[in-house]
């Protein structure tokens, strides 16, 4: 707007002011929640939220007769102002007007001139503004009066330093611009401050603080439950902040709290802390219940590149393993700001021989990430060994991989909690410790042997003299005190390991009440489906986030502590193509486990569906294909755990809102499935017409029956049919149908025909010839998930004809069934070359 045109709007208002009784005010009983075209709020008037729990108008803070407009809580005694108007134009004396101009906007003018406007460009010569009980105010179309999402312009989006709830935080993965939130000058000064908060969205979100155009501090990247930089905030999880993607590059933050009846904001003061304030009515005071920094350990880069800070440490700084100070009298002097420098520098070269990894755990991980595209951490390792300006990798669950090119950046130790790190560093760096331990661990062993050798020797000799008891069980207790020691070795060994998948530190319980509130009392209309263990619900955090809960049936067996534990592995278990297990609630009798939501259900309710199958067009369903294999993969193979499902089948295949698919009910049989030492199970879990004979039969199982399963599988997404209401004559089935085909080099036959114009009958040859590959009769001569992968993405693959495949399992309750069908059939073998214990 031209100067011209403000002060013609200026010089009319005043004229109107002269006859005032012409311009309306706003009503002066409290009841007024907007200020509607033409009306006119003076200093000294408010307008008050529907429910009365803010208040607009103009106040002035401290002892200064500055006047500001301004939002406060309207019930709370103490006056907390949470946005201001014109923060950098005060009005001095009490002559402030607030009214919406010609063109629509919202206008403030102290007296003589418009000091500040909503300025948009979009507004109409009719609008109302309306103050929430949210705290936001907005400004629409008279018309769209009652329609908040019609806003023309709202406070939410142009804060000042406080952050409240239902508040979107935004930011733009492309262009990094987003909401931004200045500080006051000082506790009493509205004016903009030094200090400011902006969603920076490099490779995973995280929150900064700014102090003018340097960072101050940073929340750590968000890992879709929380900010890895905020170990305290743990305990937050079902409530804390929620992202979401509005799509067109756009994501942003929202925050909710366990009960809305609590009054929180967050508020970045004049020195750059962050607080979380929590109004105690009692009290009739604001408590503080985050406060960050808190501490100058938490200070951006406290310490330097390369150097780790630590609340506890003395001295604060310390230097990553294989760095040292890049100044040392000043490091000793306290001043750490030039961080550290590597002992040796690196040798990289494209083989990647000649540098190695180390892993420092309990980390806020460094800034200035990047995600990379690998879907486990050996890919992602590789990625950054490959490439010499890598100078640190991680696989973090949430996040994936992520690589660190630049200097290590503000990096912090966190006493309990935090996350890997594996820093890349000259060979001879690690060589060098790992020969110490060598050594060390040569002589500890040496020292045990030559003990126990001599007191084994002194027993020997004396045995004539000392047959009694007594020192038969002094010899046994030795031989159990070296066995246990070798039993220490391995443990540290299986810790180091598990490290590798992102570091889970536990996983979060929920109270079954919170449970309860979130489905509705397991409500039936929240019911998503009844699984092999147990029914599952949909339920909606108080956040709004929404999650899938499975309500274990009435189990027994496994005590408490091993039913955490094993859970607490099973969570750690990491992969695209894994549903993510994201908590579980143990109370009493009830057992539940709390996984993320997918909302298109299962791949049963697509493939078997005359309507919506045709949904599936063939580059999903080979997507689909490629995913389940890889996840399967990682599960027998790459996972530490050695995981093998066996209840692989359709309905336990769901569907992401690309339609990707994720593996579901994984590792529930190392929970329910009994003895898993043994190569056979006393019960049998699975479901027939995906159970591989020797599964079936006798309770035989490898990884090689879930390849089985897969087969089968491959078979329904190719055909459109389902195997278990498959009726051919006799004992047949889809494989037998299948086989037939097959060897009669009518395979096409099989294609869907719903998918006919899409398919790549290339493609889906290749995938029925995996398909029966898979299906064989001999677990041995099935391929592994790991061949099957590889096959599927090559083009020109020589494939193996399979060998026999005539085995007859049809749906059927009941084993009798298939015990008869084994009976009339001559080729059934069992040779089981692989079974995985723990
Ligand atoms: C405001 O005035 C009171 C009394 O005059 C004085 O004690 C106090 O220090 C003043 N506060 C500020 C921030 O100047
Ligand atoms: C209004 O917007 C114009 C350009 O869009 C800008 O130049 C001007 O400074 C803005 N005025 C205020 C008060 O924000
Ligand atoms: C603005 O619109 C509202 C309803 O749409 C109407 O009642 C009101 O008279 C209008 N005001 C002006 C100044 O045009
Ligand atoms: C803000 O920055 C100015 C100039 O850099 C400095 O003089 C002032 O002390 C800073 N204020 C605060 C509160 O840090
Ligand atoms: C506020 O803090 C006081 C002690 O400082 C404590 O007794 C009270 O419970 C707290 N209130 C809330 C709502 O956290
Ligand atoms: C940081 O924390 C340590 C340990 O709790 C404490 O000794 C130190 O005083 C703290 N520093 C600051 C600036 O608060
Ligand atoms: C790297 O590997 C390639 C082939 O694998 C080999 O020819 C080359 O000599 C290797 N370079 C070094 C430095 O080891
Ligand atoms: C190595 O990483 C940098 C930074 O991520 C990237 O720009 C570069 O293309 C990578 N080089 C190779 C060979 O991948």
């Amino acid at each position: 707007m031209g100067t011209a045109f403000k002060n013609q709007i200026s010089i009319c208002l005043f004229l109107h002011l002269l006859l005032l009784h012409v311009f309306p005010l706003v009503s002066q009983d409290a009841s007024s929640d907007r200020i509607t075209q033409g009306q006119l709020l003076l200093d000294g008037q408010v307008i008050i939220s529907a429910a009365e729990n803010f208040a607009l108008g103009f106040f002035s803070s401290g002892n200064s007769t500055n006047r500001y407009l301004g939002i406060w809580y309207n019930k709370i005694p103490v006056q907390t102002v949470i946005w201001v108007a014109n923060r950098d134009k005060p009005i001095s004396g009490t002559a402030g007007i607030l009214t919406i101009g010609d063109d629509g906007n919202l206008m403030v003018f102290d007296g003589s001139a418009s000091i500040w406007s909503t300025n948009i460009s979009s507004a109409t010569a009719n609008s109302t503004a309306v103050i929430t009980d949210s705290g936001n105010l907005i400004l629409l179309r008279s018309e769209n009066v009652g329609d908040q999402s019609k806003a023309l312009w709202e406070s939410f989006r142009h804060p000042t330093d406080t952050y409240l709830p239902d508040m979107r935080i935004y930011t733009n993965v492309v262009t990094g611009i987003g909401t931004s939130f200045t500080s006051w000058r000082s506790d009493d000064d509205p004016t903009s401050g030094n200090y400011s908060i902006s969603l920076d969205p490099r490779a995973s979100p995280q929150l900064i603080v700014w102090d003018g155009h340097n960072r101050h501090w940073r929340s750590g990247h968000w890992n879709g439950l929380l900010f890895t930089g905020l170990p305290r905030m743990t305990a937050l999880i079902l409530y804390g902040f929620k992202l979401t993607n509005e799509g067109n590059g756009n994501i942003y933050f929202t925050y909710a709290m366990k009960s809305s009846s609590i009054i929180t904001r967050f508020k970045l003061g004049w020195d750059g802390t962050i607080d979380q304030f929590v109004w105690d009515e009692g009290l009739r005071q604001w408590n503080v219940s985050l406060s960050e920094p808190s501490n100058d350990s938490e200070i951006y880069n406290y310490c330097g590149k390369f150097g780790v800070s630590k609340a506890m440490g003395s001295p604060i700084c310390s230097c990553l393993e294989g760095f040292e100070a890049k100044y040392a009298s000043q490091w000793e002097k306290g001043k750490f700001s030039d961080g550290c420098i590597r002992k040796t520098p690196l040798q990289c070269n494209v083989n990647g021989t000649s540098d190695v990894f180390r892993e420092v755990r309990g980390l806020k991980w460094p800034d200035f990430a990047d995600t990379a595209a690998a879907d486990n951490i050996n890919k992602c390792r590789d990625l950054c060994v490959n490439n010499c300006t890598c100078h640190a990798y991680t696989f973090a669950s949430g996040i994936g991989c992520m690589i660190w090119s630049g200097d290590l950046v503000d990096l912090e130790h966190f006493g309990e909690g935090g996350n890997s790190l594996y820093v890349r560093l000259a060979k001879s760096e690690l060589g060098s410790r790992k020969k110490i331990s060598t050594v060390l661990w040569i002589v500890i062993a040496a020292a045990i042997t030559v003990f126990v050798g001599m007191i084994i020797l002194i027993l020997w000799r004396f045995r004539g003299k000392l047959l009694d008891r007594k020192n038969n069980k002094a010899i046994h207790d030795m031989s159990s005190t070296v066995r246990g020691l070798s039993a220490v070795f391995s443990e540290a060994d299986d810790i180091a390991f598990d490290g590798e998948h992102g570091n889970v530190p536990q996983l979060p319980v929920f109270s079954f009440n919170d449970i309860e509130i979130a489905t509705k009392d397991f409500a039936n209309m929240n019911k998503l489906g009844e699984g092999g263990f147990g029914l599952v619900y949909k339920g909606t955090l108080p956040g709004g986030a929404e999650v899938a809960v499975k309500r274990l049936s009435k189990w027994s067996g496994q005590g408490l502590g091993e039913f955490k534990t094993e859970l607490t592995l099973i969570a750690k278990l990491q992969h695209r193509n894994l549903v993510r297990l994201l908590g579980c609630c143990i109370e009493g009798e009830e057992k539940l486990l709390i996984y993320e939501f997918m909302p298109n259900k299962s791949l049963d309710s697509f493939l078997f569906d005359s309507f919506k199958k045709s949904q599936l067009d063939w580059k999903t369903r080979f997507a689909i294909i490629g995913g389940i294999a890889r996840g399967l993969l990682y599960l027998h193979r790459d996972s530490r755990l050695r995981i093998i499902h066996r209840d692989l089948k359709a309905s336990n295949i769901l569907l992401d809102e690309e339609m990707n698919p994720k593996i579901s009910d994984f590792g529930m049989a190392r929970i329910f499935g009994g003895n898993q030492n043994e190569a056979a199970t006393v019960r049998v879990v699975g479901t027939y017409g995906y159970m591989s004979p020797e599964y079936a039969m006798e309770g035989l199982f490898s990884v090689k029956s879930d390849v089985y399963s897969f087969g089968v599988l491959l078979l329904e997404l190719v055909s459109g049919l389902r195997n278990s209401s498959f009726h051919s004559p006799e004992c047949s089935n889809l494989i037998r149908h299948a086989w037939s085909l097959w060897k009669d080099n009518r395979a096409a036959e099989l294609i869907d025909p719903s998918i006919a114009g899409s398919c790549s009958e290339d493609e889906a040859l290749r995938c029925i010839n995996i398909a029966i590959l898979c299906v064989q009769s001999g677990a041995a001569d099935r391929p592994t998930m790991s061949s099957v992968v590889t096959m599927l993405e090559s083009t020109n693959l020589n494939m193996t004809m399979p060998g026999e495949v005539d085995v007859c399992l049809k749906s059927s309750k009941s084993l009798d069934f298939i015990m008869e069908c084994h009976e009339n059939s001559s080729s059934i073998e069992v040779p089981i070359t692989e079974v995985t214990g723990r």
